[in-house]
């Protein structure tokens, strides 16, 4: 995606820098087509908006941040390599993190210490993943006739904000201010946190999996944590890849919603220690790894915070429905 010869990068650096900022988290983001970003994401989101090119076998992973990514890497990595006769995946699976083994595009020049990694490069079948908004997408992951698959997952944004709070402050980079839960607060209600607002991420999405529902889906974090092994089933048929009669009677459905589920996956050595670094932050492996419960904004929130994220998620809701 990098490589962008001095004149693009000037470009991008430009329209930057007149972009509208806000303080939120501790640091400063930036708003570029409705969306609030870390300013040194911003010209990989550019770069993949105007290099990227879908193909027809990609598989895009997409979310908002804190929504189940992690899992849903893992799943989609399981169900697409479960017939490969080598044990090369299933090694990959148990000794990395998720995050490396399917890289989110905006950020593809980011991950090897700024080396330039074309993901033209990467060979076909791609799996991908993005938190860059629908409506933000290279135009090709929007075309139907592009043949790419798009897995959206989303959460209830009461859990997600609690999930991001820990998750922001306890890995905040060095320039970046401390901040209490009740502040985060206060830009999350206004969507003013990275990818935010989360409400108009989750929507857009939504639409999308309804007007072109062979090639997007919209999974809800909660229902596949009710209901993985139907979860499981209902992706690998999204992804044109149903298992077959013999693989549900020998158990490959269960199988893979074990080695994916949060106990194992926290408890690989992988996960346990290190970091991945993504230009200025630095998340450690264990922090995508907390609870992994549903309804965990109980024990963190106030009534009256929840009565004021459940007014947002209501009027979510509606637009779920009046536009459905
Ligand atoms: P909590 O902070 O509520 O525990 P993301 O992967 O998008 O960053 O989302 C992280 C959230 O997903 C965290 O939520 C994390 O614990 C949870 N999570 C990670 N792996 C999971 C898994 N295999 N199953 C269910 N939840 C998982």
């Amino acid at each position: 995606v990098r490589g962008a010869d001095e004149k693009t990068e000037e470009k991008y650096a430009h329209i930057i820098s007149t972009l509208p900022k806000k303080k939120s988290w501790g640091q400063e983001l930036q708003r570029y087509q409705g969306f609030w970003y870390y300013p040194f994401f911003l010209d990989g989101v550019m770069s993949v908006q105007h290099n990227f090119k879908v193909r027809p076998s990609d598989v895009l992973i997409a979310s908002s941040p804190k929504s189940g990514t992690t899992w849903l890497k893992a799943l989609v990595f399981a169900l697409h390599n479960r017939n490969a006769d080598d044990q090369t995946s299933k090694q990959v699976m148990q000794s990395s993190n998720p995050h490396e083994y399917i890289l989110q595009i905006e950020l593809a020049h980011l991950y090897t210490n700024n080396s330039i990694l074309s993901l033209d490069a990467l060979p076909s079948p791609r799996l991908l993943a993005t938190h860059i908004p629908y409506s933000s997408l290279p135009e090709s992951a929007r075309d139907d006739e592009s043949g790419c698959r798009i897995v959206y997952i989303s959460r209830d944004i009461k859990d997600v904000f609690v999930s991001s709070w820990y998750f922001f402050n306890d890995n905040r980079h060095d320039s970046q201010e401390p901040f209490s839960l009740e502040e985060a607060f206060e830009s999350y209600c206004d969507g003013v946190t990275p990818y935010g607002p989360i409400w108009d991420h989750q929507l857009e999405y939504w639409k999308a999996s309804i007007e072109r529902p062979q090639s997007v889906m919209f999974l809800r974090y909660e229902e596949m944590m009710e209901d993985p092994v139907n979860g499981v089933k209902m992706l690998a048929e999204f992804l044109g890849r149903p298992f077959s009669m013999e693989e549900a009677e020998v158990g490959v459905v269960e199988e893979i919603v074990k080695v994916c589920s949060f106990e194992y996956l926290k408890n690989l050595e992988a996960n346990k220690e290190g970091e991945l670094q993504f230009a200025k932050v630095k998340f450690t492996k264990p922090a995508f790894f907390r609870r992994g419960v549903v309804g965990d904004s109980k024990r963190c929130l106030t009534p009256e915070m929840i009565e004021r994220l459940n007014l947002l998620n209501d009027r979510m809701t509606c637009s779920f429905s009046s536009s459905s």
